[in-house]
């Protein structure tokens, strides 16, 4: 039997490139022999991803995409569906868990410069998932119909309509309807469980081929093509399987017991994983007391409340999106990691990664005085972040990397 076996996987082999493809991506794969915890965000990523891709399948089966039975089979799902609890909080809780393993990763990206030179395509595809992302966090945050699904879906698609003359027909377009109705559910329900998810696994692949390409960083920010041995492998590298394997499956294990106390425990984190107005039934007639979008908008929804016009706003928000896909050639330091930059460096890093964390604060709390002020500080540092960024990389003094890892 398993000689048999053998003679028809051979066979394949010999038509499709399964044995080689294998080893030369995945377990024969050189990878950086010393990286450390920041590098562990894209396996996990790639697992958050899984656990969405499958939970949404399951969600999707007794899922009612129609104005009238929207919540209701939410609630069908959470009452009465064996385990729909355990798959809706397994998918609410991955929608928070990604942008948390994302917003690392990327952070990663810019405490290693692995944006740098020759990754800037990788970065690219990177920004370009991050962009889906958050297209597909907001279609699948409509869905459930409630309150916030639908006066979220409100303030979100309103702003297409601060667009100049254009603005107002787009508005319909994209609701596909005067108001928010079934005919906005049923279009995103398309978006949201076919259409995005397609374009995010094609994003992944084309992410993981560019960076395979190249070759993978590290802390160092050094090349480690420059010392090979005499099969042109990297001298300070290790083949994925075993090392990185077992590796990542030991932060995949932490990550994933992290991940089920969220979902057993406190599936609603308080309000920022599922806010409470959306248990109730959407109400074109009642807007919520104060409307937020969940934390992982929040800081860019706090640059749209900085600004007092509806398209400045806009403008200021795209913007702070669309900066970060040209960071590679922003940055002109000699040298890719932070530990090698200079002091300038460093003091913007931890200003702009302040400033992000204290808009996400604003962005969810109701607007004072006080707070739309630090929300204009707030967004001037971030920018200010990237307009410098050509001026401090190449002004400062930078120290001399390792030769080797
Ligand atoms: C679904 C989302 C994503 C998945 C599944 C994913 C997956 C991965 C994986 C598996 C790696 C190699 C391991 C590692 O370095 O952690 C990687 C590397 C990388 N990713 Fe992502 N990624 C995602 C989103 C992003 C985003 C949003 C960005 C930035 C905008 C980004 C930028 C990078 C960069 C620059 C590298 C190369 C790092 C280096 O080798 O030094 N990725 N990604």
């Amino acid at each position: 039997m398993s000689s048999m076996f053998l003679k028809v996987f051979d066979w394949v082999n010999h038509r499709l490139p399964i044995v080689n493809t294998f080893e030369r991506h995945l377990s024969k794969h050189p990878v950086p022999k010393k990286v450390n915890f920041w590098y562990l965000f894209g396996a996990l990523a790639s697992v958050v991803l899984i656990i969405q891709i499958v939970s949404g399948i399951w969600l999707m089966m007794p899922y009612e995409n129609t104005e009238e039975g929207a919540f209701a089979s939410v609630e069908f799902i959470m009452r009465d569906v064996d385990y729909g609890w355990v798959i809706r909080y397994m998918h609410t809780t991955g929608a928070s868990m990604f942008f948390a393993v994302v917003y690392l990763h990327m952070f990663r990206g810019l405490l290693y410069g692995s944006y740098q030179r020759p990754r800037e395509l990788v970065w690219i595809f990177g920004m370009t998932i991050y962009l889906v992302m958050m297209a597909e966090g907001f279609l699948g945050y409509v869905l459930p119909y409630g309150q916030m699904s639908y006066w979220g879906a409100q303030v979100i698609i309103s702003l297409f309509g601060a667009i100049p003359y254009i603005g107002e027909s787009l508005e319909v377009w994209v609701r596909g309807d005067y108001y928010i109705s079934g005919a906005t559910i049923s279009r995103f329900f398309a978006l949201h469980v076919v259409a995005l998810p397609l374009i995010l696994i094609a994003l992944v692949f084309m992410h993981l081929v560019a960076l395979h390409e190249v070759g993978a960083g590290n802390p160092e920010g050094i090349d480690i093509e420059k010392h090979v041995d005499e099969d042109g492998v990297p001298l300070d590298s290790v083949p994925f399987f075993p090392y990185k394997v077992l590796n990542a499956l030991v932060g995949i294990g932490v990550f994933m017991i992290v991940f089920s106390i969220i979902m057993f425990f406190f599936p609603e984190m308080g309000g920022y994983f599922l806010e409470k107005a959306n248990f109730e039934e959407a109400n074109p007639l009642s807007t919520p007391e104060h409307i937020a979008p969940v934390w992982y908008y929040s800081p860019y929804y706090a640059m749209l409340r900085a600004v007092p016009d509806k398209l400045g706003g806009l403008i200021v928000m795209a913007g702070a999106i669309a900066i970060l896909f040209v960071v590679p050639w922003l940055d002109r330091s000699k040298v890719a990691s932070i530990r090698y930059k200079g002091i300038f460096s460093k003091i913007a890093l931890v200003l702009f990664a302040t400033s992000f964390i204290t808009l996400g604060y604003l962005g969810t709390v109701p607007v004072t005085e006080s707070r739309k002020l630090m929300s204009v500080i707030g967004t001037v540092i971030y920018f200010g972040f990237f307009f410098l960024m050509p001026f401090y990389t190449s002004l400062e003094k930078t120290s001399v990397p390792p030769e080797r890892l």
